[in-house]
């Protein structure tokens, strides 16, 4: 295989078994058995009825599953269909193209393609490449990522941003924030990055992960994903797995671990993950929209007004995000270093 064409390279080799390090250990594998069918997480219109309709219905998602789809969003179809169209070509490029981007190569940490999560941790890899996108700026952005998809990139950051305002408003709302001055404005939202997930189809799906268990440490992700299918997510009170199934137009919207930390624990940041597929490549796009990383976060004054207890400390973003960066993905596990 060549070097730098990941495991699209490796999959479009036809090989019929996957190499031993892409085995999981049985108890990291989907057990078909623990696939909740009779639960669902929620599909918000959000131009079904006023702010205030719409927003009841985002909170109570936010405490109740964590995760849930929007439709009728307002971003733009079109830019929709062309960052994944983009996603397509930037993983259809040559080997030696896409190994610009590495880290070592990319000339920057904010640019950095790859495969599997944290390779150096981990004891079994995941089946996916990516390219993960941390913006600082529209110059950086246009300078340092690739020309392939970069403004298709950026166009969807720019679009999707009254949206995620919106529904950001909204969890503050449900908290008693009625005022998002600068200082919780950076908190919620001070930083993003934009992933390109690329899941080829896989031999042996069932051996495989293509995203290990994990909660993401974002305040919320957007997820944009194709019509393949394949994520998961814990059901209520950690009972099996439930499918996220694509909903064409839609986006599914998550709570991360920051907003978990803020909310003192009322939203919940579930835990997720990626089946491989046997029969075709899965693309997603998710944009983590995240505390900056010198923001320190932890539960928010408005929550402990009325005399709660704080569940967590508070800590400095950039130190739980390393924490996150530099382990495998295990499950909950993150959460654990700001109690
Ligand atoms: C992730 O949670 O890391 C990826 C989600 C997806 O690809 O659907
Ligand atoms: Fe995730």
């Amino acid at each position: 295989v060549k070097k730098g064409n990941g495991i699209k390279g490796l999959a479009e080799t036809g090989l019929q078994n996957v190499p031993k390090q892409y085995i999981q250990p049985l108890e990291e594998r989907m057990d078909m058995q623990n696939i909740v069918t009779h639960e669902f997480i929620p599909i918000i219109d959000m131009s079904k009825g006023d702010d205030l309709k719409v927003g009841k219905a985002i909170c109570d998602a936010a405490e109740k599953w964590g995760f849930f789809q929007v439709i009728n969003h307002g971003v733009p179809i079109e830019v929709l269909e062309n960052v994944k169209e983009a996603t397509n070509r930037f993983f259809g490029l040559p080997a030696e193209e896409k190994m610009k981007y590495t880290p070592k190569n990319s000339g920057t940490l904010n640019v950095r393609y790859g495969t599997s999560f944290v390779p150096k941790a981990e004891s079994s890899l995941e089946w996916k490449d990516y390219l993960s996108l941390f913006y600082t700026s529209e110059e950086e952005a246009s300078a340092f990522w690739p020309k392939e998809c970069n403004e298709q990139a950026l166009e969807y950051m720019k679009a999707s941003e009254v949206t995620i305002g919106r529904i950001l408003d909204a969890l503050m709302k449900g908290l008693n924030v009625t005022d998002i001055d600068a200082k919780k404005s950076s908190m919620l939202m001070g930083s993003k990055r934009i992933n390109f997930n690329y899941y080829p189809k896989c031999p042996n799906p069932e051996l495989t992960v293509g995203v290990g268990r994990h909660s993401d440490i974002s305040t919320i992700t957007v997820l944009l994903q194709d019509d393949i299918g394949g994520l998961y997510v814990r059901g209520i009170d950690g009972k099996g797995w439930i499918h996220v199934p694509p909903v064409t137009d839609s986006l599914v919207i998550n709570v991360g671990d920051a907003l978990q930390i803020m909310s003192n624990g009322r939203y919940k940041s579930i835990e997720h993950r990626v089946v491989a597929n046997g029969s075709k490549n899965r693309i997603s796009v998710p944009i983590f929209v995240n505390p900056k990383p010198k923001d320190m976060i932890g539960p928010l004054p408005e929550v402990l007004e009325k005399g709660e207890k704080p569940i967590y400390r508070t800590v400095l973003y950039n130190e739980y995000a390393k924490h996150f960066f530099n382990k495998a993905h295990d499950g909950k596990k993150t959460i654990d270093f700001a109690l």
